[in-house]
Protein backbone atom coordinates (compact mmCIF):
# COMPACT_ATOMS: atom_id res chain seq x y z
CA UNK A 1 0.00 0.00 0.00
CA UNK A 2 1.30 3.71 -0.85
CA UNK A 3 1.64 6.11 1.57
CA UNK A 4 -0.84 8.21 -0.14
CA UNK A 5 -3.71 5.06 0.28
CA UNK A 6 -2.45 4.89 3.81
CA UNK A 7 -3.56 8.28 5.01
CA UNK A 8 -6.58 8.44 2.49
CA UNK A 9 -8.00 5.45 4.23
CA UNK A 10 -6.88 6.67 7.23
CA UNK A 11 -9.37 9.55 7.02
CA UNK A 12 -11.76 8.03 5.52
CA UNK A 13 -12.34 5.27 8.39
CA UNK A 14 -12.43 7.91 10.86
CA UNK A 15 -14.53 10.37 8.60
CA UNK A 16 -16.92 6.93 8.60
CA UNK A 17 -16.94 6.66 12.51
CA UNK A 18 -18.35 10.66 12.59
CA UNK A 19 -15.04 12.22 12.17
CA UNK A 20 -14.48 15.72 10.81
CA UNK A 21 -11.36 16.02 8.70
CA UNK A 22 -9.15 19.12 9.09
CA UNK A 23 -6.71 20.74 7.26
CA UNK A 24 -2.64 19.60 8.88
CA UNK A 25 -1.84 22.83 10.40
CA UNK A 26 1.98 24.44 9.02
CA UNK A 27 4.62 23.31 10.44
CA UNK A 28 5.35 26.62 11.43
CA UNK A 29 2.68 26.98 14.67
CA UNK A 30 0.56 30.20 14.43
CA UNK A 31 0.03 30.82 17.87
CA UNK A 32 2.38 28.64 19.99
CA UNK A 33 5.50 30.69 20.27
CA UNK A 34 6.66 28.01 22.66
CA UNK A 35 7.11 25.40 20.18
CA UNK A 36 9.72 26.18 17.08
CA UNK A 37 7.66 23.62 14.52
CA UNK A 38 4.69 21.28 15.32
CA UNK A 39 5.69 18.26 16.48
CA UNK A 40 2.90 16.43 17.02
CA UNK A 41 -0.61 16.43 15.64
CA UNK A 42 -1.70 17.36 19.19
CA UNK A 43 -0.06 20.88 19.36
CA UNK A 44 -2.60 22.76 17.09
CA UNK A 45 -5.38 21.41 19.26
CA UNK A 46 -4.45 22.23 22.41
CA UNK A 47 -6.85 25.12 23.53
CA UNK A 48 -9.69 22.03 22.62
CA UNK A 49 -8.45 19.61 24.41
CA UNK A 50 -8.63 21.86 27.39
CA UNK A 51 -11.72 22.40 26.94
CA UNK A 52 -12.53 25.10 24.28
CA UNK A 53 -15.36 24.45 21.94
CA UNK A 54 -13.85 23.20 18.53
CA UNK A 55 -16.16 24.45 15.48
CA UNK A 56 -16.33 21.10 13.64
CA UNK A 57 -17.26 19.54 17.07
CA UNK A 58 -15.88 16.73 18.96
CA UNK A 59 -14.44 14.09 16.87
CA UNK A 60 -11.84 14.80 14.60
CA UNK A 61 -9.38 13.27 11.82
CA UNK A 62 -5.99 15.07 10.31
CA UNK A 63 -2.89 14.38 8.92
CA UNK A 64 -0.11 16.50 10.05
CA UNK A 65 2.97 17.95 9.04
CA UNK A 66 5.68 17.23 12.08
CA UNK A 67 9.63 18.60 12.49
CA UNK A 68 11.17 17.25 15.41
CA UNK A 69 14.77 17.82 15.43
CA UNK A 70 16.54 16.69 18.89
CA UNK A 71 17.15 13.47 16.67
CA UNK A 72 18.79 15.71 13.96
CA UNK A 73 22.53 14.04 14.29
CA UNK A 74 21.03 10.45 14.00
CA UNK A 75 19.39 10.92 10.72
CA UNK A 76 21.50 9.16 8.28
CA UNK A 77 20.98 5.78 10.13
CA UNK A 78 17.62 3.20 9.10
CA UNK A 79 14.80 4.78 11.31
CA UNK A 80 15.15 8.37 12.21
CA UNK A 81 13.71 11.28 10.49
CA UNK A 82 13.35 15.20 11.32
CA UNK A 83 10.33 15.73 9.24
CA UNK A 84 7.21 12.77 9.92
CA UNK A 85 3.80 12.66 8.92
CA UNK A 86 1.65 12.16 11.84
CA UNK A 87 -2.04 11.11 11.26
CA UNK A 88 -4.28 11.35 14.17
CA UNK A 89 -7.89 11.18 15.55
CA UNK A 90 -9.51 12.84 18.35
CA UNK A 91 -11.96 12.36 20.58
CA UNK A 92 -12.65 16.17 22.57
CA UNK A 93 -14.64 15.05 25.45
CA UNK A 94 -16.59 12.47 23.32
CA UNK A 95 -15.52 9.06 23.23
CA UNK A 96 -12.77 7.50 25.39
CA UNK A 97 -10.57 3.86 25.96
CA UNK A 98 -13.42 1.29 24.37
CA UNK A 99 -14.30 2.73 21.29
CA UNK A 100 -10.84 4.37 20.61
CA UNK A 101 -9.15 0.99 21.28
CA UNK A 102 -11.94 -0.27 19.12
CA UNK A 103 -11.66 1.94 16.29
CA UNK A 104 -7.75 1.26 16.13
CA UNK A 105 -8.03 -2.36 15.76
CA UNK A 106 -10.23 -1.97 13.47
CA UNK A 107 -8.36 0.16 11.26
CA UNK A 108 -5.45 -2.15 11.31
CA UNK A 109 -6.49 -5.73 11.40
CA UNK A 110 -9.40 -4.75 8.69
CA UNK A 111 -8.29 -1.47 6.65
CA UNK A 112 -4.66 -2.39 6.73
CA UNK A 113 -5.29 -5.81 7.02
CA UNK A 114 -2.58 -6.27 9.12
CA UNK A 115 -2.82 -10.13 10.86
CA UNK A 116 -3.61 -10.24 14.51
CA UNK A 117 -0.50 -12.08 15.48
CA UNK A 118 1.52 -9.55 14.22
CA UNK A 119 0.40 -7.11 16.84
CA UNK A 120 1.51 -6.16 20.32
CA UNK A 121 -0.10 -3.40 22.51
CA UNK A 122 1.08 -2.01 25.76
CA UNK A 123 -0.91 -0.06 28.12
CA UNK A 124 0.02 1.95 31.29
CA UNK A 125 1.06 0.07 34.42
CA UNK A 126 0.05 2.27 37.18
CA UNK A 127 1.93 4.78 39.65
CA UNK A 128 0.93 7.49 42.59
CA UNK A 129 -0.55 10.00 39.76
CA UNK A 130 -2.84 7.79 38.21
CA UNK A 131 -4.06 3.66 38.29
CA UNK A 132 -2.94 0.66 36.50
CA UNK A 133 -4.65 0.65 32.77
CA UNK A 134 -7.09 -2.48 33.60
CA UNK A 135 -9.78 -0.78 31.12
CA UNK A 136 -7.50 -0.25 27.85
CA UNK A 137 -6.10 -3.94 28.45
CA UNK A 138 -9.57 -4.94 29.06
CA UNK A 139 -10.87 -3.31 25.84
CA UNK A 140 -8.17 -4.92 24.18
CA UNK A 141 -8.74 -8.13 24.52
CA UNK A 142 -12.35 -7.85 23.71
CA UNK A 143 -11.12 -6.55 20.43
CA UNK A 144 -9.21 -9.61 20.02
CA UNK A 145 -5.63 -8.61 20.84
CA UNK A 146 -4.03 -12.08 21.60
CA UNK A 147 -3.00 -13.31 24.89
CA UNK A 148 0.43 -12.86 25.90
CA UNK A 149 0.48 -9.62 23.68
CA UNK A 150 -0.33 -7.17 26.21
CA UNK A 151 2.41 -5.63 27.63
CA UNK A 152 2.72 -3.00 31.11
CA UNK A 153 4.71 -0.48 31.24
CA UNK A 154 5.27 2.58 33.45
CA UNK A 155 5.64 6.34 33.03
CA UNK A 156 8.71 6.48 30.98
CA UNK A 157 7.09 4.19 27.88
CA UNK A 158 2.94 4.68 28.69
CA UNK A 159 2.50 8.46 29.10
CA UNK A 160 2.71 10.92 26.80
CA UNK A 161 3.01 14.63 26.95
CA UNK A 162 4.42 17.61 24.83
CA UNK A 163 7.16 18.90 26.93
CA UNK A 164 6.65 19.47 30.34
CA UNK A 165 3.41 20.74 31.50
CA UNK A 166 0.14 20.79 29.58
CA UNK A 167 -2.68 18.28 28.95
CA UNK A 168 -1.20 14.64 29.12
CA UNK A 169 -2.35 10.99 30.07
CA UNK A 170 -1.40 7.52 30.06
CA UNK A 171 -1.11 5.90 26.71
CA UNK A 172 -1.50 2.65 24.75
CA UNK A 173 1.01 2.09 22.16
CA UNK A 174 0.48 -0.36 19.39
CA UNK A 175 3.55 -2.11 17.54
CA UNK A 176 3.99 -4.12 14.73
CA UNK A 177 6.23 -7.34 14.98
CA UNK A 178 8.68 -7.69 11.86
CA UNK A 179 9.06 -11.21 12.24
CA UNK A 180 12.99 -10.68 13.11
CA UNK A 181 13.95 -13.05 15.51
CA UNK A 182 14.07 -12.26 19.53
CA UNK A 183 17.16 -10.35 20.56
CA UNK A 184 16.68 -12.43 23.70
CA UNK A 185 15.07 -13.94 26.20
CA UNK A 186 13.68 -10.99 27.38
CA UNK A 187 12.66 -9.22 23.78
CA UNK A 188 9.92 -7.12 24.10
CA UNK A 189 7.96 -4.13 22.50
CA UNK A 190 9.88 -1.78 24.80
CA UNK A 191 13.12 -3.24 23.56
CA UNK A 192 14.93 -1.62 20.78
CA UNK A 193 16.06 -4.40 18.78
CA UNK A 194 14.27 -3.71 15.71
CA UNK A 195 11.52 -6.28 16.24
CA UNK A 196 8.91 -4.49 17.20
CA UNK A 197 8.14 -1.40 15.62
CA UNK A 198 5.86 1.24 17.51
CA UNK A 199 3.52 2.43 14.75
CA UNK A 200 0.42 3.55 16.69
CA UNK A 201 -0.01 5.95 20.28
CA UNK A 202 -3.60 6.46 21.76
CA UNK A 203 -3.29 9.56 24.29
CA UNK A 204 -6.13 9.21 26.96
CA UNK A 205 -5.81 12.39 28.16
CA UNK A 206 -7.56 13.46 30.75
CA UNK A 207 -4.98 15.30 33.43
CA UNK A 208 -2.76 18.23 32.63
CA UNK A 209 0.64 18.79 34.55
CA UNK A 210 1.69 22.32 35.58
CA UNK A 211 4.57 23.41 35.36
CA UNK A 212 5.85 21.77 39.33
CA UNK A 213 4.69 18.69 38.24
CA UNK A 214 1.38 18.27 39.97
CA UNK A 215 -1.70 16.96 38.48
CA UNK A 216 -5.16 17.62 37.81
CA UNK A 217 -7.92 16.44 36.09
CA UNK A 218 -8.97 18.17 32.93
CA UNK A 219 -12.79 19.16 32.60
CA UNK A 220 -13.00 16.75 29.81
CA UNK A 221 -11.76 13.44 29.46
CA UNK A 222 -10.05 13.72 25.77
CA UNK A 223 -8.44 11.17 23.44
CA UNK A 224 -5.42 12.05 20.92
CA UNK A 225 -3.83 9.66 18.16
CA UNK A 226 -0.44 9.65 16.27
CA UNK A 227 0.12 7.34 13.77
CA UNK A 228 3.28 8.01 12.03
CA UNK A 229 2.86 7.71 8.17
CA UNK A 230 6.50 6.71 7.08
CA UNK A 231 6.83 4.07 9.37
CA UNK A 232 3.28 2.23 8.72
CA UNK A 233 4.45 2.71 4.54
CA UNK A 234 7.83 1.21 6.00
CA UNK A 235 6.04 -1.70 7.28
CA UNK A 236 3.13 -2.68 5.24
CA UNK A 237 5.68 -2.91 2.16
CA UNK A 238 8.06 -4.92 3.93
CA UNK A 239 11.00 -2.74 3.77
CA UNK A 240 13.77 -2.03 5.84
CA UNK A 241 13.33 1.41 6.16
CA UNK A 242 11.78 4.13 5.31
CA UNK A 243 14.29 5.15 2.22
CA UNK A 244 13.48 2.00 0.31
CA UNK A 245 9.71 3.54 0.08
CA UNK A 246 8.58 5.67 -2.96
CA UNK A 247 8.47 8.46 0.20
CA UNK A 248 12.22 9.01 -0.27
CA UNK A 249 12.74 6.37 -2.93
CA UNK A 250 13.09 8.55 -5.97
CA UNK A 251 15.70 11.02 -4.49
CA UNK A 252 17.25 7.96 -3.26
CA UNK A 253 17.90 6.39 -6.08
CA UNK A 254 18.87 10.18 -7.92
CA UNK A 255 21.45 10.07 -5.87
CA UNK A 256 22.83 6.77 -6.32
CA UNK A 257 22.93 7.29 -9.62
CA UNK A 258 25.04 10.62 -9.44
CA UNK A 259 27.29 10.34 -6.67
CA UNK A 260 30.74 8.93 -7.54
CA UNK A 261 31.52 7.60 -3.79
CA UNK A 262 28.83 5.23 -2.26
CA UNK A 263 27.83 6.30 1.32
CA UNK A 264 24.11 5.22 2.21
CA UNK A 265 24.14 7.37 5.03
CA UNK A 266 25.01 10.56 3.63
CA UNK A 267 22.62 9.71 0.72
CA UNK A 268 19.91 9.39 3.51
CA UNK A 269 20.97 12.49 5.19
CA UNK A 270 20.82 14.09 1.79
CA UNK A 271 17.06 12.45 1.12
CA UNK A 272 16.12 13.23 4.47
CA UNK A 273 17.17 16.70 5.04
CA UNK A 274 16.22 17.60 1.71
CA UNK A 275 12.44 16.62 2.19
CA UNK A 276 12.16 18.57 5.72
CA UNK A 277 13.38 21.49 4.04
CA UNK A 278 11.54 21.92 1.05
CA UNK A 279 8.26 21.20 3.85
CA UNK A 280 9.61 24.20 5.98
CA UNK A 281 10.02 26.07 3.17
CA UNK A 282 6.93 25.42 2.10
CA UNK A 283 5.62 26.62 4.72
CA UNK A 284 7.30 29.82 5.32
CA UNK A 285 10.30 28.78 6.79
CA UNK A 286 13.44 30.95 5.95
CA UNK A 287 16.91 30.45 6.86
CA UNK A 288 18.38 32.56 9.46
CA UNK A 289 20.75 32.36 12.57
CA UNK A 290 18.02 32.12 15.17
CA UNK A 291 15.69 29.88 16.22
CA UNK A 292 13.40 27.74 12.93
CA UNK A 293 15.26 29.73 11.20
CA UNK A 294 18.56 28.03 12.30
CA UNK A 295 17.07 24.74 12.14
CA UNK A 296 16.43 25.31 8.92
CA UNK A 297 20.16 26.69 7.82
CA UNK A 298 21.43 23.88 9.35
CA UNK A 299 19.80 20.92 7.89
CA UNK A 300 20.46 22.68 4.70
CA UNK A 301 24.19 23.43 5.02
CA UNK A 302 24.53 19.51 6.61
CA UNK A 303 22.77 18.29 2.96
CA UNK A 304 25.32 20.17 1.07
CA UNK A 305 28.19 18.74 2.94
CA UNK A 306 26.98 15.55 2.27
CA UNK A 307 26.18 16.32 -1.00
CA UNK A 308 29.75 17.26 -1.36
CA UNK A 309 30.32 13.77 0.41
CA UNK A 310 28.96 11.70 -2.07
CA UNK A 311 30.97 13.76 -4.99
CA UNK A 312 28.07 14.84 -6.60
CA UNK A 313 28.34 18.43 -8.21
CA UNK A 314 26.06 20.84 -6.08
CA UNK A 315 24.84 22.08 -9.27
CA UNK A 316 22.38 18.32 -9.28
CA UNK A 317 20.43 20.51 -6.31
CA UNK A 318 18.16 21.67 -8.01
CA UNK A 319 17.67 18.18 -10.11
CA UNK A 320 17.26 16.52 -6.78
CA UNK A 321 14.60 19.18 -5.77
CA UNK A 322 12.46 18.45 -8.97
CA UNK A 323 12.73 15.13 -8.28
CA UNK A 324 11.25 15.12 -5.28
CA UNK A 325 8.84 17.49 -6.22
CA UNK A 326 7.13 15.09 -8.30
CA UNK A 327 7.38 12.21 -6.11
CA UNK A 328 6.12 13.72 -3.19
CA UNK A 329 3.34 16.46 -4.83
CA UNK A 330 0.29 14.06 -4.53
CA UNK A 331 1.11 14.19 -0.62
CA UNK A 332 1.73 18.11 -0.51
CA UNK A 333 0.54 20.06 -3.48
CA UNK A 334 2.04 22.81 -1.96
CA UNK A 335 5.49 22.05 -2.58
CA UNK A 336 4.69 22.15 -6.61
CA UNK A 337 3.14 25.56 -5.86
CA UNK A 338 6.15 26.88 -4.13
CA UNK A 339 8.37 25.37 -5.94
CA UNK A 340 10.29 28.47 -7.02
CA UNK A 341 10.78 29.59 -4.17
CA UNK A 342 11.77 26.17 -2.57
CA UNK A 343 14.46 26.58 -5.71
CA UNK A 344 15.49 29.72 -4.63
CA UNK A 345 15.98 29.51 -0.78
CA UNK A 346 17.83 26.37 -0.70
CA UNK A 347 20.25 27.47 -3.84
CA UNK A 348 20.74 30.66 -2.01
CA UNK A 349 21.72 28.91 1.40
CA UNK A 350 24.17 26.52 -0.86
CA UNK A 351 25.94 29.67 -2.36
CA UNK A 352 26.69 30.63 1.60
CA UNK A 353 27.47 27.77 2.85
CA UNK A 354 29.84 26.82 0.23
CA UNK A 355 32.24 30.03 1.14
CA UNK A 356 32.03 28.87 4.59
CA UNK A 357 32.65 25.83 4.42
CA UNK A 358 35.68 25.92 1.61
CA UNK A 359 37.77 27.81 4.31
CA UNK A 360 36.34 26.24 7.33
CA UNK A 361 37.07 22.90 6.33
CA UNK A 362 40.51 23.74 5.20
CA UNK A 363 41.12 25.72 8.34
CA UNK A 364 39.70 22.11 9.82
CA UNK A 365 42.23 19.64 8.62
CA UNK A 366 44.65 21.93 9.46
CA UNK A 367 44.34 21.93 13.11
CA UNK A 368 43.09 18.14 13.15
CA UNK A 369 46.72 17.06 11.83
CA UNK A 370 48.18 19.55 14.27
CA UNK A 371 46.06 17.78 17.28
CA UNK A 372 46.88 14.08 15.76
CA UNK A 373 50.86 15.14 15.66
CA UNK A 374 50.53 15.93 19.25
CA UNK A 375 48.94 12.50 19.64
CA UNK A 376 45.81 14.08 20.74
CA UNK A 377 42.05 12.29 19.73
CA UNK A 378 40.34 15.80 21.22
CA UNK A 379 40.20 18.97 19.16
CA UNK A 380 40.54 22.31 21.51
CA UNK A 381 37.21 23.41 22.44
CA UNK A 382 39.19 26.79 21.34
CA UNK A 383 39.75 25.79 18.00
CA UNK A 384 36.32 24.72 17.70
CA UNK A 385 35.43 28.31 18.76
CA UNK A 386 38.31 30.11 16.36
CA UNK A 387 36.63 28.15 13.70
CA UNK A 388 32.99 29.55 14.30
CA UNK A 389 34.31 32.73 15.44
CA UNK A 390 36.14 33.53 12.66
CA UNK A 391 35.29 31.25 9.86
CA UNK A 392 31.61 31.43 10.37
CA UNK A 393 31.85 27.29 10.68
CA UNK A 394 28.78 25.68 12.39
CA UNK A 395 29.93 23.75 16.16
CA UNK A 396 27.95 20.95 14.70
CA UNK A 397 29.62 20.74 11.78
CA UNK A 398 32.99 20.76 13.49
CA UNK A 399 31.59 17.77 15.64
CA UNK A 400 30.60 15.95 12.78
CA UNK A 401 34.20 16.23 10.79
CA UNK A 402 35.92 15.11 13.68
CA UNK A 403 33.83 11.92 14.27
CA UNK A 404 34.19 11.06 10.81
CA UNK A 405 37.97 10.75 11.65
CA UNK A 406 37.53 9.09 15.05
CA UNK A 407 38.36 12.35 16.49
CA UNK A 408 36.53 14.28 19.27
CA UNK A 409 35.77 17.99 19.99
CA UNK A 410 35.41 19.42 23.70
CA UNK A 411 32.05 20.69 23.46
CA UNK A 412 32.13 22.27 26.87
CA UNK A 413 35.08 24.54 26.73
CA UNK A 414 33.63 25.51 23.35
CA UNK A 415 30.10 25.92 25.03
CA UNK A 416 31.96 28.25 27.84
CA UNK A 417 33.79 30.10 25.47
CA UNK A 418 30.94 30.55 23.37
CA UNK A 419 29.23 31.56 26.12
CA UNK A 420 31.81 34.01 27.09
CA UNK A 421 31.63 35.67 23.84
CA UNK A 422 27.91 36.18 23.82
CA UNK A 423 28.03 37.71 27.15
CA UNK A 424 30.50 40.24 25.55
CA UNK A 425 28.45 41.61 22.62
CA UNK A 426 25.41 41.41 24.61
CA UNK A 427 25.72 44.48 26.06
CA UNK A 428 22.37 44.81 27.93
CA UNK A 429 19.88 43.90 25.74
CA UNK A 430 17.90 40.60 25.74
CA UNK A 431 19.34 37.86 23.52
CA UNK A 432 18.14 34.47 22.92
CA UNK A 433 20.57 31.23 21.90
CA UNK A 434 19.12 28.19 20.94
CA UNK A 435 21.38 26.50 18.88
CA UNK A 436 21.73 30.06 16.93
CA UNK A 437 24.41 32.20 16.80
CA UNK A 438 22.55 35.53 18.64
CA UNK A 439 24.14 38.32 17.26
CA UNK A 440 24.10 41.87 17.84
CA UNK A 441 23.56 44.03 14.98
CA UNK A 442 22.16 47.43 13.40
CA UNK A 443 18.95 45.42 13.31
CA UNK A 444 19.07 44.31 16.70
CA UNK A 445 20.05 47.33 18.09
CA UNK A 446 17.56 49.01 16.15
CA UNK A 447 14.71 46.62 17.94
CA UNK A 448 16.17 47.33 20.77
CA UNK A 449 15.45 51.31 20.27
CA UNK A 450 11.82 50.19 18.96
CA UNK A 451 11.39 48.27 21.93
CA UNK A 452 11.36 50.96 24.54
CA UNK A 453 9.13 53.69 22.07
CA UNK A 454 6.56 50.09 22.33
CA UNK A 455 6.65 50.50 25.99
CA UNK A 456 6.12 54.14 26.09
CA UNK A 457 3.19 53.88 23.58
CA UNK A 458 1.18 50.88 25.29
CA UNK A 459 1.24 53.13 28.56
CA UNK A 460 -0.30 56.32 26.59
CA UNK A 461 -2.59 53.54 24.39
CA UNK A 462 -3.22 50.65 27.31
CA UNK A 463 -2.96 53.18 30.44
CA UNK A 464 0.03 53.83 32.76
CA UNK A 465 -0.16 50.70 34.67
CA UNK A 466 0.99 48.90 31.43
CA UNK A 467 4.60 47.49 31.78
CA UNK A 468 6.85 45.22 30.24
CA UNK A 469 7.08 42.02 31.23
CA UNK A 470 9.27 40.30 28.82
CA UNK A 471 11.40 40.73 25.66
CA UNK A 472 13.10 39.10 22.77
CA UNK A 473 14.96 40.32 19.46
CA UNK A 474 16.21 38.79 16.86
CA UNK A 475 17.53 40.11 13.42
CA UNK A 476 14.05 39.86 12.17
CA UNK A 477 11.80 41.13 14.42
CA UNK A 478 11.41 42.10 18.31
CA UNK A 479 8.69 40.42 20.95
CA UNK A 480 7.25 42.06 23.46
CA UNK A 481 5.19 40.88 26.42
CA UNK A 482 3.13 42.78 28.66
CA UNK A 483 0.60 43.10 30.87
CA UNK A 484 -2.93 43.96 29.78
CA UNK A 485 -6.46 42.41 30.35
CA UNK A 486 -7.85 41.75 27.17
CA UNK A 487 -6.93 40.88 23.47
CA UNK A 488 -5.91 44.77 21.66
CA UNK A 489 -8.40 46.11 19.40
CA UNK A 490 -7.33 46.93 15.92
CA UNK A 491 -7.79 50.22 16.61
CA UNK A 492 -5.56 50.32 19.49
CA UNK A 493 -2.95 48.50 17.75
CA UNK A 494 -3.24 51.06 14.67
CA UNK A 495 -2.64 53.80 17.48
CA UNK A 496 0.21 52.46 19.08
CA UNK A 497 1.98 52.01 15.66
CA UNK A 498 0.70 55.87 14.58
CA UNK A 499 2.56 56.89 17.90
CA UNK A 500 5.46 54.54 17.19
CA UNK A 501 6.30 55.96 13.69
CA UNK A 502 5.09 59.54 14.13
CA UNK A 503 8.21 59.29 16.83
CA UNK A 504 10.30 57.93 14.76
CA UNK A 505 9.44 61.14 12.15
CA UNK A 506 9.95 63.10 14.75
CA UNK A 507 13.50 62.08 14.59
CA UNK A 508 14.03 61.99 18.82
CA UNK A 509 17.83 62.04 19.81
CA UNK A 510 18.22 58.95 21.83
CA UNK A 511 20.77 60.03 25.16
CA UNK A 512 22.07 58.20 27.94
CA UNK A 513 23.27 58.98 31.37
CA UNK A 514 24.64 57.47 34.54
CA UNK A 515 23.04 58.03 38.14
CA UNK A 516 22.75 56.17 40.89
CA UNK A 517 20.13 53.40 40.93
CA UNK A 518 17.43 55.33 43.68
CA UNK A 519 17.53 58.37 41.42
CA UNK A 520 17.03 57.23 38.42
CA UNK A 521 13.99 55.32 40.10
CA UNK A 522 12.57 58.50 41.87
CA UNK A 523 13.10 60.43 38.24
CA UNK A 524 10.27 57.89 37.09
CA UNK A 525 12.78 55.76 34.76
CA UNK A 526 10.99 52.49 33.68
CA UNK A 527 12.63 49.30 34.81
CA UNK A 528 11.24 45.78 34.60
CA UNK A 529 13.68 44.28 37.27
CA UNK A 530 14.77 46.71 39.71
CA UNK A 531 17.07 44.59 41.74
CA UNK A 532 18.79 43.21 38.61
CA UNK A 533 20.68 46.33 37.88
CA UNK A 534 23.86 47.31 40.04
CA UNK A 535 24.26 50.61 42.14
CA UNK A 536 25.28 52.95 39.58
CA UNK A 537 22.90 52.53 36.42
CA UNK A 538 22.73 53.82 32.90
CA UNK A 539 19.41 55.82 31.50
CA UNK A 540 18.39 56.11 28.75
CA UNK A 541 16.19 58.48 27.34
CA UNK A 542 14.59 58.89 23.90
CA UNK A 543 13.35 62.52 23.33
CA UNK A 544 11.14 63.21 26.43
CA UNK A 545 8.56 60.37 25.66
CA UNK A 546 10.55 57.66 26.99
CA UNK A 547 13.33 56.89 30.02
CA UNK A 548 14.42 53.31 31.04
CA UNK A 549 17.54 51.82 32.87
CA UNK A 550 19.24 49.80 30.38
CA UNK A 551 22.34 48.81 28.89
CA UNK A 552 22.39 49.34 25.53
CA UNK A 553 23.32 49.61 22.60
CA UNK A 554 20.93 52.28 20.98
CA UNK A 555 20.45 53.95 17.97
CA UNK A 556 21.17 57.69 17.93
CA UNK A 557 18.04 59.34 16.46
CA UNK A 558 14.84 57.59 16.02
CA UNK A 559 15.00 58.09 12.52
CA UNK A 560 17.04 55.64 12.12
CA UNK A 561 14.62 53.01 12.63
CA UNK A 562 12.31 52.71 9.80
CA UNK A 563 8.34 51.57 9.79
CA UNK A 564 6.86 50.39 12.92
CA UNK A 565 4.73 47.71 11.93
CA UNK A 566 2.59 45.23 14.74
CA UNK A 567 2.25 41.29 13.09
CA UNK A 568 0.89 39.47 15.40
CA UNK A 569 -0.75 40.64 18.66
CA UNK A 570 -1.87 37.60 21.28
CA UNK A 571 -2.39 35.86 24.10
CA UNK A 572 1.12 34.96 26.04
CA UNK A 573 0.20 33.71 29.21
CA UNK A 574 -2.30 34.61 31.95
CA UNK A 575 -3.43 38.31 31.96
CA UNK A 576 0.10 38.52 29.81
CA UNK A 577 0.31 39.51 26.19
CA UNK A 578 2.34 39.15 23.81
CA UNK A 579 3.46 41.67 20.26
CA UNK A 580 5.21 40.23 17.32
CA UNK A 581 6.60 43.63 15.28
CA UNK A 582 8.83 44.60 12.44
CA UNK A 583 11.02 47.80 11.81
CA UNK A 584 10.31 48.07 7.90
CA UNK A 585 14.09 49.81 7.17
N1 LIG B 1 0.45 12.98 20.76
C1 LIG B 1 0.78 11.60 20.72
C2 LIG B 1 2.14 11.34 20.10
O1 LIG B 1 2.72 12.23 19.56
C3 LIG B 1 -0.28 10.83 20.02
O2 LIG B 1 2.62 10.24 20.17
Amino acid sequence: MRAIEIRNKYLNFFKNHGHTIIPSAPLIPENDPSVLFNTAGMQPLVPYLLGAKHPLGTRLVDYQKCVRTNDIDEVGDNRHLTYFEMLGNWSLGDYFKEESIQMSFEFLTKELQIPVEKLSVTVFAGDEDCPRDELAAECWKKAGILDGHIYYYGKEDNWWIAGEEGPCGPDTEMFYDTGKEKCGLNCQPSCDCGKYVEIWNNVFMEYFKDKDGKYTKLSQKNVDTGLGLERVTMLLQGKETPFDTELFKPVMDKLQELQRIDFIESRRIVAEHLRSSMMIIADGGKPSNVDRGYVLRRLIRRMVRHINKLQINLDELSTLIDVNVESLKELYPELEDKKVEIKETILEEKNKFIKTIANGEKEFIKEMNKAKEQGKNTIDGKVAFKLYDTYGFPPEITKELANENNMEVDMNKFEELFKVHQEKSRQGSEQKFKGGLAEQNEMTISYHTATHLLNAALKIVLGPDTHQRGSNITVERMRFDFNCDHKMTDEEKKQTEDLINKWIQEGLQVTSEEMKKEEAVKSGAECMFIEKYPEVVTVYSIGTISKELCGGPHVKNTSELGKFKIKKEEASSAGIRRIKAVLEK
